[in-house]
């Protein structure tokens, strides 16, 4: 599933036209792409949709009246429309469009307008002869000019019964120019990437299981960072204890074996960074009931089996990522067992890192890491888990920009 307006907050504003019934379809369609949908519902939309309908679809309170007193001890309209990353008018009629212009505000849906320091997009709709009256295109101008985003009406049938420009965008159409005007625009637009973070959860028996002492913070913080590039991120986690990161799609998971499917899920992706913890091991069977001490006092034996290499299977994958990060947590003679490693598990970069008790770095806030490619070896200073995760974006994003070029020139 994409969800490229994942956390993202709009407000769409209903104005009175045949058009308004497509509405709850384009609420639909935002939400699909993952995004907050709060609605407000002009007196005159009213006529064509119902505010039951929206707040079906958005799972959102409607918004309707600019005098309703609750709506505004609750959340008055400077507050509704600063309280979004978009505000979207739809339909947006001639009067609302002239209304606009001219900076009126007797009305909620006028004066939230008025009142909003957001992006504003309109789709508007309207009689062909409306459109093309010079008032109206006079008035467009004006809202260009104040940075409004128009998505044009396209030409066609209408419900006056007359043909020409004037048929509100469809749906779909309006939620793309949403989607692509909210995208991040980083170096990394256009790229998904993957993560994996934390430890993993191997059942013993229901109450019981085997796992390590990974936070979770490293890998969080690279996800972070990653999507601020622009990349859409996709971070597989094992159990931990922090917030999703912003902009971030999160799949929360137990096992090694739900990690590894998860994966497998997300290809394609050009980039892949395996910050988890992965246990090495599993229990060859889970006992469906919580074991009981044994009379006799004998501790139970536990039979083991391998997991699978996440990271070994992308880098042999028929959809290998453009780019494998690998992390060797290690906690004694770091440099060479990282290099052995490195050599063995075929990824492209290695982050290695010292992780023995003393260091603080399981758990804590700092690392100290290693960084070695196919070609050199660098040793970082001490940095924040934050600092090193922007150390790494931006290497990746260089990476990208260089291999992006080589590519063009190939092409020449
Ligand atoms: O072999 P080791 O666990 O030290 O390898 C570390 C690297 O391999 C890390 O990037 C880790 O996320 C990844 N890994 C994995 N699946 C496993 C074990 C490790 O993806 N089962």
């Amino acid at each position: 599933m994409s969800a490229r307006l994942l956390n993202k907050r709009i407000l769409l504003i209903v104005g009175g036209g045949i058009a308004a019934y497509k509405t709850p379809e384009l609420v639909r369609q935002l939400v699909k792409e993952g995004a907050d949908v709060q609605c407000l519902l002009s007196k005159s939309g009213s006529e064509f949709v119902t505010a039951l309908t929206l707040a079906s679809v958005s799972g959102n309170k409607v918004y309707q009246n600019l005098f309703d007193l609750t709506d505004e001890t609750e959340m008055g309209h400077i507050q509704l429309s600063r309280n979004a990353d978009l505000v979207l008018v739809a339909p947006a009629t001639a009067d609302l469009i002239a209304k606009m212009a001219q900076g009126f505000a007797n009305d909620l849906a006028s004066t939230t307008l008025l009142a909003t320091d957001k992006p504003v997009m309109i789709a508007p709709a309207m009689n062909v002869r409306m459109w093309l009256h010079d008032a109206t295109q006079r008035n467009l101008e004006t809202l260009k000019n104040d940075g409004i985003t128009i998505i044009n009406p396209n030409e066609g049938d209408m419900a006056c019964g007359e043909t020409g420009p004037g048929r509100m965008a469809e749906p779909v159409e309006i939620m793309e120019a949403v989607a692509q005007a909210l995208m991040p625009k980083g170096p990394l637009k256009g790229l998904k990437a993957l993560i994996t973070a934390g430890p993993t959860h191997e059942p013993i028996d229901p109450i019981r299981y085997i796992a390590n002492r990974s936070s979770g913070k490293q890998g969080y913080a690279i996800a972070e960072a990653i999507a601020v590039l622009g990349a859409e991120t996709l971070l597989v986690s094992g159990p931990v204890n922090l917030p999703d990161p912003e902009g971030v799609r999160v799949i929360r998971v137990e096992t090694a074996l739900e990690m590894a499917a998860a994966c497998e899920e997300a290809l394609p992706s050009q980039i892949a960074i395996m910050t988890a913890a992965v246990a090495d091991w599993r229990t060859k069977e889970s006992a469906q009931e919580k074991i009981k001490k044994n009379t006799d006092n004998t501790p139970p034996s536990l039979e083991l089996t391998e997991n699978p290499d996440i990271l070994a299977g992308l880098v042999a994958h028929t959809l290998r990522p453009d780019l494998i990060v690998g992390f060797a947590a290690e906690t004694e003679q770091v440099m060479d067992h990282a290099r052995a490693k490195f050599t063995r598990k075929g990824c492209d970069w290695l982050m290695a890192n010292n992780v023995s008790p003393d260091t603080g770095v399981m758990g804590g806030d700092f690392n100290t890491i290693h960084f070695l490619t196919q070609t050199s070896e660098e040793s970082w200073e001490m940095l924040s888990k934050q600092d090193v995760a922007l150390r790494l974006a931006d290497k990746i994003a260089d990476y990208f920009l260089e291999t992006h070029k080589l590519e063009k020139q190939e092409a020449r």
